[in-house]
């Protein structure tokens, strides 16, 4: 048994080209040190990353009392709060997921469908011919109303609308690498006045708070136990000695949906747009599958399109959205592969370098939907939600969202990229998003298959 190798920069040089460069960062290391190598990062035990999909199958798959993540995942603590199923293990984990897992899913799930399209409908109805917009801030705009849809039922009214402002300029506050890195460091996280970074997400984080605080007391004043949504399903669940949430509880794993819910899959439907307008082949085949869709353009059929879910699949591989699944500290000697981890270290997948290892997708810096076509990979080889007992409660929602919301636009509006050069992503918070937010133009409608569509929606 072998310990895996790395680089032997300082935590702080490490932590540092990781906030800022991170790509290049990962790929010149997994170039010197291979498939599993030591990453040293401030404020986090000794950690390993994998990506090879042995090593990822194995500790996908091993028992989840093994290794806690929640108590690895504090990064998001100042932002979600202790509370949030991401942060916790065991239990109240398990708990958590099971009871919000099942929204997002089946039935419930496609109950959304026309939801998805009418939000979508609504926010580029704004776009107007031949006026350059950031696809980003539109795909944010539907994403959000749709997250705040499904969590409260409603997503128009002062309090919405507030909601809804605040929560966008808070994540925009993460928009840049520097800004982000106060996430990472918590030394910067002080607060200097309204003026400094940390201050002034303090203060609207509050804000957040204020209003959500207040939507819950009102909900639980004129308590409706027959409404769908999932701040009631909350509402209503009782623990092993039949106590429901708190206040606090309530307002954390809000927070954890809305923000979970919303800036993945803005992103996701930015690299989206911009790889279909990028690539005219890509665009092409894409609008020749809509059309054999013909006047069937509804939400369940435009989510079996084989090209479109391949596009989708393809954007989720070559630019994840999150580079890493979350981090797994170990409780005891775990053997993977030829090595074997002392208790205590932090094992992670790297969601970016297994996309990108030439022998599973050849070609790997191109954007190929074909590749989804011509064969199927397993969950260890693609994994863009992560995996095991943390993967993604979103992830059907989410990939069911991307199609509806790409189908509506494609078949309402022609639109093109203002810029030609290619876009590189850049460090969003937690995440990766398309630098410059995606800049497009209007340049024409696309009246047919839209009709068609509003037809199957009314
Ligand atoms: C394209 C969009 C999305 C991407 C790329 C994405 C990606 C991820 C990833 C990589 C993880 C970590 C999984 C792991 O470590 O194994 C995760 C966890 C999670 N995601 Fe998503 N996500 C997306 C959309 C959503 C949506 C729409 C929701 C809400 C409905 C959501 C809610 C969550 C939650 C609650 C967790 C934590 C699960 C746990 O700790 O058990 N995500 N997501």
């Amino acid at each position: 048994m072998k310990l895996p190798d790395g680089p032997q920069a300082p935590a702080v040089v490490q932590t540092i080209r990781g906030i800022f460069q991170p790509l290049e960062y990962l790929e010149n290391v997994a170039q010197r040190y291979g498939d599993t190598f030591r990453f040293r990062a401030i404020g986090f035990p000794s950690s390993v990353i994998l990506t090879h999909p042995q090593s990822i199958q194995e500790l996908f798959t091993a028992d989840p009392k093994l290794f806690e993540s929640g108590k690895a995942n504090k990064i998001f603590q100042p932002i979600l709060g202790e509370y949030s199923l991401i942060l916790r293990d065991g239990d109240y984990h398990h708990q958590q997921r099971r009871l919000l897992t099942p929204p997002f899913h089946g039935e419930r799930m496609k109950a959304y469908g026309e939801i998805i399209c009418q939000i979508t409908e609504k926010v580029i109805s704004q776009w107007k011919l031949g006026e350059p917009f950031i696809a980003r801030s539109s795909m944010q705009e539907i994403s959000l109303r749709v997250i705040l849809r499904a969590v409260f039922g409603l997503y128009e009214g002062t309090r919405y609308q507030q909601l809804s402002k605040l929560l966008s300029a808070t994540t925009d506050l993460f928009n840049s690498p520097f800004i982000s890195s106060f996430l990472f460091l918590p030394i910067l996280q002080q607060d200097f006045g309204s003026l400094s970074p940390w201050g002034h997400f303090l203060r609207q984080k509050q804000q957040i708070n204020e209003l959500l605080y207040a939507e819950i007391r009102e909900r639980r004043e004129q308590f409706d136990a027959s409404r769908e949504d999932i701040l009631t399903l909350l509402m209503l669940a009782r623990d092993e000695a039949g106590q429901p949430m708190t206040d606090q509880e309530l307002r954390d794993e809000l927070m954890t949906l809305l923000f979970a819910g919303h800036e993945t899959t803005a992103s996701a439907l930015a690299w989206a747009l911009y790889w279909i307008h990028h690539l005219p082949d890509v665009r092409k085949k894409l609008l020749q599958e809509l059309e054999t869709c013909g006047n069937d353009l509804n939400p369940n059929t435009v989510a079996k399109l084989p090209y479109l879910n391949a596009v989708c699949s393809e954007t989720l591989r070559i630019y994840p959205i999150a580079l890493f699944s979350f981090p797994r500290i170990i409780n005891s000697s775990l053997k993977l592969m030829d090595y074997e981890f002392a208790p205590g270290t932090m094992l992670s997948a790297c969601i970016y370098l297994t996309h990108h290892r030439e022998d599973l997708y050849p070609q790997p810096k191109q954007f190929k939907p074909e590749r989804f076509l011509e064969r199927q990979f397993s969950p260890y080889e693609y994994l863009p939600f992560g995996g095991g007992n943390r993967r993604c409660i979103g992830m059907a929602f989410a990939l069911y969202e991307m199609k509806l919301v790409l189908a509506t636009i494609l078949s309402s509006f022609q639109v093109s990229l203002v810029d030609s050069r290619p876009i590189k992503p850049v460090r969003r918070g937690l995440t990766m998003t398309p630098g410059g937010g995606v800049r497009m133009i209007v340049t024409g409608q696309r009246q047919i298959t839209r009709k068609s569509l509003m037809t199957q929606l009314s």
